[in-house]
């Protein structure tokens, strides 16, 4: 399949009327998939109301089919369609955070395909905030079902070229609206319990939700091996890249006894650090890649994917990470962190 690519900057599409958008959302109602950016990662959308659109999401990423689908929306009117009684506490959310990168599992009507929420009574539903996306929604007039642009098991793509690497060939469009802001996804959370939980750590903080809402909880399968989450995209592997990733705990003398270790074992050995370890490293490693600094976490958060992917056109053998404290922005990326690493750590303690 020949995929069309179009250009689109971020001032106010809507407005100017961009005759790549028409194209795209052309597509979208002939049941094409299209990928489109937002404000977290890239979306692949489709209209979520059609099982044909909804099932060509699946094919092209290899994602498992019991795995459900985000539906994006531009309106909260739309939701009268979608889902069953807003809770009171999804009305003080959506008031916070709409549009951004919070996704709320309500109720399903199930008026979307059946493809979208892989046989859950539930549906996630987002407003992104990102031009580009909203303006594709409303000049389709579609709901858009929307997982990450990449292949399963990559990381999420953060700019049209990480899309390109993955689906090229696959998809009937990519719209490249520049790189995305917040770097990682939507914070998932479950709004059908007496108190929310949070199903997937993202770029809402936890803090951040019970400022507004109070007491918030953390499903205990992201802190667990023992459990099976609710989300059932958390139990997948995922942002790996082809070199095993290592997080290592501990002091800066315990991370370069660790690189020397590693390299006197004949290793080529890559880094992923902040750049205050850098500084403090110096030569130490293969492969250096920086992905933010440490005094502003959110930096870490835009980075991390494009550094993730970048370590595959290297070729070193192993990448040794540091780690973060789990508070704020902090838990987001330790949890994608994790599961790059597939929970491989090298602790000093
Ligand atoms: O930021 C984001 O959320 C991005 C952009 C494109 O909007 N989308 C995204 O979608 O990350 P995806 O499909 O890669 O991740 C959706 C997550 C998965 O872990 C999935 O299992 C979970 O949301 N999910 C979807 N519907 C659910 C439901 N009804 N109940 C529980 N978890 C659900
Ligand atoms: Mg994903």
């Amino acid at each position: 399949m020949l995929t069309k690519k179009w250009t689109v900057d971020n001032v106010d599409p809507l407005k100017m009327n961009y005759p790549q958008l028409k194209e795209a959302a052309a597509l979208l109602q002939q049941e094409e998939v299209v990928a489109f950016p937002t404000e977290t990662v890239y979306g692949l959308g489709a209209n979520a109301l059609s099982d044909q659109a909804v099932q060509k999401i699946f094919e092209a990423k290899g994602r498992p089919g019991d795995n459900p689908l985000i539906v994006h929306i531009t309106k909260k009117e739309q939701l009268t369609d979608l889902v069953d009684n807003l809770p009171e506490v999804a009305e003080k959310l959506m008031q916070a955070f709409w549009p951004g990168p919070l996704t709320l599992v309500l109720k399903s009507r199930d008026s979307v395909s059946k493809y979208v929420t892989a046989g859950l009574d539930t549906l996630a539903v987002r407003m992104p905030d990102h031009p580009v996306a909203l303006a594709l929604m409303e000049v389709s007039g579609l709901p858009l079902a929307a997982p990450s642009a990449n292949l399963s098991g990559k990381p999420s793509p953060t700019t049209a070229a990480h899309v390109d690497e993955d689906l090229d060939g696959k998809i009937a469009g990519i719209v490249d609206g520049g790189p995305t802001g917040v770097g990682l996804e939507s914070t998932v959370v479950d709004c059908t319990t007496e108190i929310p939980i949070i199903l997937r750590p993202g770029g809402v903080t936890k803090e951040q939700l019970e400022a507004v809402v109070g007491q918030v909880e953390v499903d205990p399968a992201l802190t667990s091996q023992d459990q099976a989450p609710k989300s059932p995209g958390m139990k997948y592997t995922h942002y790996a890249p082809v070199a095993p990733v290592f997080l290592v705990e501990g002091g800066l003398d315990f991370l370069k006894e660790t690189i020397l270790r590693a390299q006197k074992d004949g290793k080529k050995v890559g880094l992923l650090v902040t750049e205050e370890t850098k500084f403090e490293l110096g030569e130490a490693g293969d492969v250096m890649l920086t992905c933010g600094t440490r005094s502003d976490l959110s930096t870490v958060a835009t980075n991390l994917y494009d550094v993730l992917r970048a370590f595959n056109s290297t070729d070193v053998d192993i990448i040794f990470s540091e780690t973060f404290p789990k508070t704020g922005v902090g838990a987001a990326i330790m949890n994608r962190l994790d599961k790059a690493a597939g929970q491989k750590i090298i602790s000093e303690r």
